[in-house]
């Protein structure tokens, strides 16, 4: 199989979104029921960290691990991307060294530059621009729970940020029903939201009221107020977004038996309660742990691996 970068969901047709989900589910199932394989034997991914992680850095660790291969964590302290040598030097290096490289950092430019330079697939692992891990990862949580993604009705509330882009460019794959409540000032990528609306398989609709957006959802998700990078803007952000909170109230609005998201980490009492996160609709931990699952199939169909 050939190998392949994974930097956004927009590179990807659903068939194979399709595939890497199918990957996911066999090797959960694999995973719980016992039986281990080893397709990553010898293979290390490198992760570089420009930005802090739970989730991200645990689950591509223990996912190399349980796949046969390791990785290793990568400081941008040490290298100085950009800095002590050009992105494209570093490129070039750790593919002498690496069978993959995984990057959290800023710029979206950074990494394509970075794939560019690799001869070993990327893997985005969220740059400002997208978290397309997560959203695949969510995408898979959602059929898990016997949800079909034609059509479905998912309203992003919050910051038009990363994940909103990402959730737009999952919009276009998988013909979701998308609505988007975001504050006047913090719209999504309208370039992304453009190529949804002109001609894609989904639908997407921008509401400036959370209301409007979750009336009849069948999942609402939400996200920081504040994501990292952005840290000098959270007070005044906090004077913005609160009438986008997650609460009991705003799920009312929601379809019966409606299901909460959010990616992690949480700031409890200000984009969605405690209520609603420790609420019998949340499917946040199960998001979590499906990062590990997801991504051993991003892994497996992006280093060229079957299993
Ligand atoms: N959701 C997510 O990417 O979490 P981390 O920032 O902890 O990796
Ligand atoms: N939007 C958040 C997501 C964290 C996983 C951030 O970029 O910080």
């Amino acid at each position: 199989m050939a190998e392949r970068d994974f930097l956004t969901l927009l590179d990807f047709e659903r068939a194979e979104l399709d595939e890497i989900l199918a990957l996911a589910e066999r090797l959960k199932g694999d995973l719980r029921a016992g039986r281990s394989a080893a397709p990553l034997r010898g293979r290390v991914l490198g992760l570089v960290f420009h930005k802090p992680s739970l989730r991200t850095r645990l689950s591509f660790e223990v996912g190399m691990r349980q796949l046969g291969g390791d990785a290793l964590y990568i400081t941008d302290a040490e290298v100085g991307f950009g800095k002590r040598e050009s992105i494209e030097d570093i490129g070039r290096v750790l593919s002498r060294f690496l069978d993959g490289i995984m990057i959290r950092t800023f710029a979206q430019g950074e990494v394509a530059r970075l794939a560019a330079a690799a001869s070993v697939p990327v893997i985005n692992g969220l740059t400002d621009w997208v978290h397309p891990c997560q959203v695949l990862c969510d995408l898979f949580t959602l059929r898990e729970q016997g949800l079909e993604l034609d059509g479905l009705k998912i309203a992003y509330v919050g910051d038009g940020n990363n994940l909103a882009n990402s959730w737009m460019h999952a919009a276009l794959a998988f013909a979701l029903d998308l609505r988007l409540a975001c504050p006047a000032g913090y719209d999504p990528d309208l370039a992304s939201f453009a190529r949804v609306g002109g001609g894609g398989r989904g639908r997407v609709r921008l509401f400036r009221d959370a209301r409007e957006a979750v009336d009849g959802a069948q999942v609402v998700y939400t996200d920081t107020w504040t994501s990292m990078g952005q840290e000098a803007e959270a007070a005044r952000r906090r004077a913005v977004f609160p009438p986008l909170q997650v609460n009991e109230r705003l799920l009312g609005a929601a379809a019966p038996g409606a299901l909460v998201m959010h990616c992690l980490p949480a700031h409890r009492g200000e984009e969605i309660t405690d209520e609603v996160i420790d609420g019998p609709r949340s499917i946040v931990y199960d998001q979590a742990e499906n990062r590990l699952h997801g991504q051993k199939g991003i892994l497996l169909h992006c280093l060229g691996a079957r299993g």
